[in-house]
């Protein structure tokens, strides 16, 4: 497994392009099934779960050709093969669920392996399925699979959540657009990846209201065309980046940033005492004092402060003046970064979904190891700051989310290098 080696200290000056939404691309990729008639996305992010849907999708009859250095995915799902995710390739990819909704609206059946859990929290997928049970779909649990099918078609009904859940509101957008009659989603999410899918979803033809807003309403058609859509920019990738010279000094434009996808997150950057300013090419990042403030922050739904954003953020606070407290109201066990940043010598305190950081000067270099996707990255962040060498393990996690890391903050002045494992 590869490892990065961060050397800190040094500020951070120039410009980091901000790719296409990994979150965004994995839920139009599975659209592609609801048309017969090719979608091709342009803007689209070169990262393993990139490849690990291309697999999914082609390995139910769909074509997935990667043009452009994988930066545009052509896809025609005109000859399907079969309505089986297979649990080999869902274990991988928790997003694979979302080729629920597409199947059922388009086959009429669909055999979803139930993607388990991962490291941030036990992951269920009971909103999918409720969501698409209101839609007409009959659901069969068995052996860890789920047996999905709408023997008559997908017929328009009312879904209120009772949480806000991305993903569901996605299965049952895309599903919906293909039912007989009017669906209305109550208490959607408003993330600008569902924004975004709707828009592409429209492009196909569907008929779409509300999408941004607690209520969607989708007027169901007979049948999609195709479409070619521009992924929105990624605005986990955006902030996390923009996290970089807050932590180390210096300025750099975050090309393509837009403060809209990233309001909540860049309010408490300025409170913290970072400078934010908005220009034609981007998002433009300074730190105007010798050390951070210590905010708090409660992660929410959009639009509130991204709890994709959390752990990174705890970077930046592991050495701001005070202390802060971040609250996850997402997730269940989001916090595995704060171990490893304590053994950098930061000094934070988990109970529960709480976590109180009291701001040391600086952390010191360490051997750490990475849990998860955001993780991975915050202990890079943490990295860039620190005293000496800190050596991250696992970043199979960070290639699943981040394209050429080593690239993009070694190209503003860091220090930094990628060791492969023999
Ligand atoms: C999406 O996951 C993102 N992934 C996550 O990003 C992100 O953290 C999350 O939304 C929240 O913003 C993708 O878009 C591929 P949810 P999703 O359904 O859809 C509970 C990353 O790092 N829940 O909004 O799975 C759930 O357990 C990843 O890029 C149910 O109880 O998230 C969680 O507590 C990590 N039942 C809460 O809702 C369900 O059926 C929000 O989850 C579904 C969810």
């Amino acid at each position: 497994m590869d490892s990065i080696i961060v050397t800190g200290g040094r500020e951070l000056n120039g410009q980091i392009p901000i790719a296409g939404a990994k979150n965004a691309c994995l839920t139009l990729m599975p659209a592609t099934l609801l048309s017969e008639e090719p979608l091709t996305l342009t803007n689209a992010p070169r990262l393993a779960d990139i490849r690990t849907m291309t697999t999914l999708l082609q390995s139910l009859g769909a074509e997935v050709t990667a043009l452009n250095e994988g930066r545009v995915l052509a896809m025609s799902s005109h000859d399907m093969t079969g309505h089986l995710a297979h649990y080999d390739i869902v274990r991988k990819m928790r997003a694979s669920i979302l080729v629920l909704g597409p199947l059922l609206a388009r086959m009429g059946q669909a055999v979803v392996s139930l993607p388990g859990g991962c490291a941030i929290g036990a992951r269920p997928v009971d909103l999918h399925l409720r969501g698409l049970e209101a839609l007409g779909a009959e659901m069969d649990l068995r052996e860890g699979y789920v047996h999905a099918r709408a023997p008559r078609g997908l017929r328009g009904g009312e879904v209120e959540f009772p949480i806000v859940s991305v993903g569901a509101t996605e299965n049952v957008l895309m599903a919906a657009t293909l039912a007989r009659g009017t669906t209305v989603i109550r208490n959607a999410a408003q993330e600008p990846e569902i924004v975004d899918l709707a828009r592409c979803l429209r492009a196909m033809g569907a008929r779409i209201e509300g999408e941004g807003t607690p209520t969607i309403v989708v007027e169901g058609v007979d049948r999609l065309r195709g479409a070619t859509h521009p992924v929105v920019i990624d605005r986990i990738e955006l902030g996390t980046y923009m996290l970089a010279p807050a932590i180390t000094g210096g300025e750099v434009l975050c090309l393509g940033g837009r403060r809209d996808l990233v309001g909540a997150f860049c309010d408490k950057l300025e409170e913290a005492g970072i400078d934010v300013r908005e220009e034609p090419e981007g998002l433009r990042v300074r730190r105007n004092r010798d050390r951070a403030r210590a905010v708090s922050v409660e992660t929410a739904p959009f639009p509130g402060f991204p709890t994709d954003l959390q752990a990174q953020m705890m970077a930046l606070l592991a050495t701001a003046e005070g202390v802060s407290v971040l609250e996850e109201r997402i997730f269940e066990n989001r916090f595995m970064h704060a171990p490893e940043l304590v053994r950098m010598g930061a000094d934070i305190e988990v109970h529960g979904g709480t976590a109180t950081v009291t701001g040391v000067e600086r952390l010191r270099g360490a051997p750490v190891m990475a849990t998860d996707l955001r993780a991975s990255v915050s202990l890079i962040l943490a990295g860039l700051g620190a005293e000496g060498e800190t050596i991250v393990n696992r970043v199979y996690h960070l290639d699943r989310g981040y394209e050429r890391v080593e690239e993009k903050l070694g190209a503003c002045g860091a220090k930094i290098e990628r060791v492969k494992a023999d």
